[in-house]
């Protein structure tokens, strides 16, 4: 089903996901709470990834992160390798609530659409060659 503005059904009200399931963490009693899988509302294009480089720059996530997001006090975004998982909604979870040990929350400061461009431009990232980190965990 598609709803207005060109947006899928993928169970986000009002661009912020309700709640969010994690396909690769394991529920206590190997039951999923019931949620839906959030996926990235905005078609991903050249355009789009383009401008959610420059909204990384311009948030300064790269100053954590690293030019590229390849990593320099905050962990690569970009090796493949994620502690809380690379789906869109987990990316999107990241950034708009932040994650505890050092990750600021951006809820209250990027529209959701500007995240889902963050998104956009972080899963659109090769995989570099050589990674800079034996192990993120
Ligand atoms: C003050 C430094 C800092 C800034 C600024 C920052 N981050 Fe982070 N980020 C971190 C740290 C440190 C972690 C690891 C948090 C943890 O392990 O709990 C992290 C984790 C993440 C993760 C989760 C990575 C994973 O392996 O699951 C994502 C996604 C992310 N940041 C994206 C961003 C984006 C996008 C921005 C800009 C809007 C940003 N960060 C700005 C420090 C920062």
């Amino acid at each position: 089903m598609v709803a207005a503005c060109g947006r899928s059904d993928s169970g986000v009200s009002g661009g912020i996901p309700a709640s969010i399931r994690y396909p690769d963490h394991v529920a206590a009693g190997g039951n999923q709470p019931p949620a839906v899988e959030v996926k990235n509302p905005i078609p991903s294009d050249s355009t789009v990834v383009a401008d959610g480089g420059k909204i990384f720059s311009a948030m300064n996530c790269d100053g954590c992160h690293g030019g590229g997001a390849t990593g320099w006090v905050g962990p690569s975004l970009v090796d493949g390798r994620w502690r809380y998982g690379g789906t869109d909604g987990a990316l999107f979870q990241s950034i708009f609530y932040g994650r505890p040990r050092g990750m600021p929350a951006y809820g209250g400061i990027l529209s959701p659409g500007a995240i889902w461009k963050i998104v956009s431009y972080i899963r659109a990232q090769p995989v570099p060659v050589t990674v800079p980190t034996e192990s993120f965990k």
